[in-house]
């Protein structure tokens, strides 16, 4: 597969207007994407868990317009319109436009909300663009009502790509790869794939209880944050760690390994803020209580023997994984220990979820 093949033959019907609706959950990396190439190309591959409760629900309403000039649309969160949101919309629309050449055909109404907080520091880019890619997929699909469903995904990873590089890995699937890994057949840079091997049942239903340290706004966004691995000096190293830990957890997920998944996981979110702190200009993501949590989750674990780690995204909030059968104990030591450290005492629960849903 190429980006050619995402290039559309001419339409078989037209559509006037319409509207559908998706909802598309977020997703927790456990080998870490950090560094792009052009055209949100992964420098390394990358593995997410699908959250289920963490969600983006996006209704997008078309009608066809005189003119097809330039792209036309209103964007609205909880019904007030959003007109900051614009301008990384409208670098999604340029982006695909020569995949879904019907954009400046039609204006849009993007009506969207969360289920979680705007400003709890949880990213919805991924679950945000996921969607929207969805509801693009189902106008496209009206339009060539002979699309296979295998390739209605595909598709709108590759578009959800093109919006925000991790927004590919919330399209189908509990376990999504994105990236090229020589032992990940089916693999791709361009979109992300269902996890294509066995998967021992340790890891059904897994738990992420996600602890809200910190909800001010990012302090680098995701741009700034991959540029900064153009010409860092560790880069190599961490692209060959990414692929070796990849090829590592094949292995975890068949045996059902928990202490090679801790070892592995918490690894790769330290690597993460390793690449951070060591590039040019550098930057702390973590906040004093995130290195609290993480030292009562090392503490918790050395004592129980339960499984439960930690990993990060790129700010200062713990996200606490642990197995489906050790919730009830976790859940307690949570909410005894952790939530003290969490900005106004807010978490929220999740677990391993299946990919987006249209409404
Ligand atoms: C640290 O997908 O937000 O969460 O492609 O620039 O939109 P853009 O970046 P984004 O980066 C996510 C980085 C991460 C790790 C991960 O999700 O793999």
């Amino acid at each position: 597969m190429t980006e050619q093949n995402f290039i559309p033959k001419a339409f078989s019907k037209s559509v006037e207007k319409g509207s559908f609706t998706w909802s598309s959950p977020s997703n927790i990396a456990l080998v870490k994407y950090w560094g792009k190439k052009a055209d949100q190309i992964p420098e390394n591959p990358s593995i997410s868990f699908t959250l289920d409760a963490c969600k983006t629900t996006t209704t997008l309403s078309f009608s066809k317009k005189n003119s097809s000039s330039d792209f036309s649309f209103d964007v609205f969160l909880d019904d007030e319109k959003k007109d900051d949101f614009k301008p990384k919309i409208k670098t999604f629309f340029k982006r695909i436009e020569r995949y879904v050449p019907f954009l400046k055909d039609y204006h849009f109404k993007i009506e969207t909300s969360n289920t979680f907080p705007h400003s709890s520091g949880i990213a919805s880019s991924a679950s945000g663009m996921s969607a929207l890619a969805l509801c693009l997929m189902s106008i496209k699909r009206e339009l060539n009502p002979d699309m296979p469903n295998d390739y209605f995904h595909q598709k709108a990873s590759f578009l959800a790509r093109l919006g925000s590089g991790s927004a590919c890995r919330s399209i189908e699937g509990d376990l999504v790869v994105w990236g090229r890994h020589v032992e990940i057949d089916g693999s791709s840079d361009l979109y992300g794939i269902k996890y294509p091997y066995e998967v021992h049942p340790n890891f059904e239903n897994y738990q992420d209880t996600i602890l809200l340290v910190d909800k001010g706004e990012k302090q680098v966004s995701s741009t700034v944050g991959h540029n900064l691995m153009h010409g860092h000096p560790f880069a190599e190293q961490r692209f060959g760690q990414a692929h070796s830990n990849l090829s590592k957890l094949i292995d975890v997920f068949k045996t059902g390994d928990l202490n090679a998944f801790i070892q592995i996981v918490e690894s790769e979110a330290l690597s993460l803020h390793a690449m951070m702190m060591t590039s040019m200009p550098y930057f702390i993501l973590m906040k004093p209580n995130t290195l609290k949590i993480i030292n009562k989750i090392w503490e918790f674990r050395q004592d129980t023997g339960l499984h439960v780690s930690f990993t990060l995204d790129a700010g200062a909030n713990v996200h606490v994984l642990y197995p489906a059968n050790e919730a009830e104990s976790v859940l307690e030591f949570i909410k005894n220990e952790l939530v003290a450290y969490c900005q106004n005492g807010h978490y929220i629960c999740d677990k391993i979820g299946f990919g987006a849903k249209q409404l």
